[in-house]
């Protein structure tokens, strides 16, 4: 696999999506190997699913456990019912814990039902903060560069706390609802502070609809108008793409 070193970051380009999610699935599993209670990071949206779908066959196979594993979620819409098939609480069930031997209460996922939302952050942000910071945190990107659900805007937000979403994000996250009317308007989301403590970040990213932004995070200056920018300031960042989703940034250094 062709793999390119940036400053702090290494960027590896897979050929397709499956073998993003295999070449992320081996990165996630040989910290598992070498550290069974590892605190993990995770993410959902649709890029993760076949990286989760690789450790639940990791797992099957024997090859990995998640017993000792406590996780801690990005974010989740709010206000949700942990019961919503669309909540991210959900997701995760669906998508990883419910099918891999992790204890479900050494999982973690913002309230979305929090009475108080600065408390809630505040709480959540203690949790991850008892971790010494995760030990690798998954993240995805926005078509806008948000990462977790940090939009674009003019600071950098340091703590877990209340967002409205961005008009882009709402758009892109259509296509998993019925309508764009049904898509939640707020959520809670780890912040830009709460990521930055994780001891390293993995990031994946596929399709072309990423190129642009892909490109603009790991090339363009940072700042909090592309939130994803401020992981060239990570020590340890591991990038996985599939080639759409490398095709700008490979353009621009080749
Ligand atoms: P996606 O979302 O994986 O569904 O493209 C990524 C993100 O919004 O962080």
């Amino acid at each position: 696999m062709k793999t390119i070193k940036l400053n702090d970051m290494t960027i590896y380009v897979a050929k397709n999506y499956d073998e993003m999610s295999q070449k992320g699935a081996e990165i996630i599993a040989e910290l598992l190997k070498a550290k069974p209670d590892a605190a993990l990071g995770l993410a959902t949206g649709g890029t993760p699913v076949g990286m989760y779908k690789e450790l639940i066959e990791m797992n099957k196979k024997g090859e990995i456990s998640f017993k000792e594993v406590s996780s801690y979620n990005l974010d989740e819409y709010y206000p949700i019912e942990k019961t919503n098939d669309q909540s991210y609480d959900y997701f995760m069930r669906d998508n990883l814990f419910n099918h891999v031997d992790i204890d479900i209460n050494n999982t973690h996922i913002p309230n979305g039902m929090a009475a108080d939302c600065a408390a809630e952050g505040k709480a959540y942000d203690e949790l991850v903060r008892a971790t010494g910071g995760v030990d690798i945190q998954v993240l995805g990107i926005g078509g806008n560069g948000h990462i977790g659900f940090n939009e674009p805007c003019d600071v950098f937000d340091p703590i877990t706390h209340q967002v409205t979403l961005d008009e882009r994000t709402i758009r892109d996250n259509a296509r998993f609802f019925n309508s764009i009317e049904e898509v939640p308007t707020q959520a809670i989301t780890m912040g830009i502070g709460t990521i930055m403590t994780a001891k390293s970040i993995l990031l994946l990213a596929s399709g072309k609809g990423k190129a642009p932004i892909v490109k603009e995070m790991l090339l363009g200056k940072v700042t909090p108008q592309v939130p994803a920018s401020i992981l060239q300031f990570h020590k340890d960042v591991k990038i996985v793409l599939d080639e759409e989703a490398a095709a700008e940034l490979l353009s621009e250094i080749e």
